[in-house]
């Protein structure tokens, strides 16, 4: 297995511990924004994985949500989310992720996702495959939008000006239905490995979906921007799909920004 990500495995298990001890005690919860949470676990976790990316590579540029990284215009730069999912984690769902991903000149080319609550751990490498423990994953085979389940996300930073709710009414009326699971990371797991056939959202950033898009494109899913263009970490939207819906999605997806102008 390719170096960096067996080292970055090793340091989400380490961080796997200190969120499920997190998890079970009460939340010493503070507040980032309105409704944006922040809690110990958070910052306990990025220290860990921050601290521990530092002395294997050196080198290496970090971005970190919570702040402890470092030359974020380096080649390579890993890009962190101690907890993703905190909200989910504060109110005890256990929905949520430690994602290390690693980007070389802007492009995913390694990342790990663990749930810790499930020992679910997604990883992959360019050009290695996706794997989930240690089977691999494959994208759903699910042709058509109106057979698949799909899944999406609010950010809570823009949850006034979000237009989100028309797409996802949109999305409900023409597919299986839209799950919120609240842990962007691990919206696009399921997506590389069959349980959702699409995944969209605006405003997410870098740390959200580094690992994720390379789990994703290495099981043979599609990832752009929800016009189609190249998605750019932390660009202002996201679909990730098997690749057999995604023009569906895109041409949904449209129609809903024609009438929402
Ligand atoms: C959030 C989750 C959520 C998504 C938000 C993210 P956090 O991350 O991924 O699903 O809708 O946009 O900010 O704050 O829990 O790390
Ligand atoms: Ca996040
Ligand atoms: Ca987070």
């Amino acid at each position: 297995m390719n170096e960096a990500l067996k080292i970055a495995i090793e340091i989400a298990q380490e961080a796997g511990v200190i969120l499920r001890e997190g998890f079970g005690r009460p939340k010493n919860v503070t507040y980032k924004g309105e409704v944006d949470l922040v809690t110990e676990s958070d910052r306990r976790s990025e220290e860990l994985v921050v601290s521990r990316l530092r002395r294997h590579f050196p080198d290496h540029g970090i971005v970190a949500e919570e702040g402890g990284g470092a030359a974020p215009n380096a080649r390579f730069c890993w890009h962190v989310d101690p907890l993703d999912g905190t909200t989910n984690f504060a109110h005890g769902y256990p929905c949520f992720a430690v994602s290390i991903g690693l980007v070389e000149d802007g492009r995913p080319i390694a990342g790990v996702v663990l749930n810790p609550v499930y020992n679910e751990l997604f990883y992959a490498a360019r050009g290695e495959g996706a794997y989930l423990n240690s089977s691999r994953i494959r994208v759903s085979s699910v042709e058509k939008l109106s057979t698949s389940l799909v899944a999406t996300g609010f950010p809570t930073h823009l949850r006034k000006s979000s237009s989100n709710i028309h797409y996802y009414w949109q999305f409900t009326l023409r597919s299986h239905g839209v799950r919120r699971d609240g842990a962007a990371a691990l919206d696009l797991c399921s997506v590389a490995c069959g349980r959702f056939g699409a995944f969209w959202e605006f405003g997410l950033k870098s740390w959200d979906t580094a690992a994720g898009i390379v789990i994703v494109e290495e099981a043979g899913g599609r990832v752009t921007d929800l016009n189609g263009k190249p998605y750019q970490l932390g660009g202002a939207s996201i679909l990730a799909s098997n690749g057999l819906i995604h023009d569906e999605a895109m041409s949904l997806a449209a129609s809903v920004a024609e009438k929402a102008d």
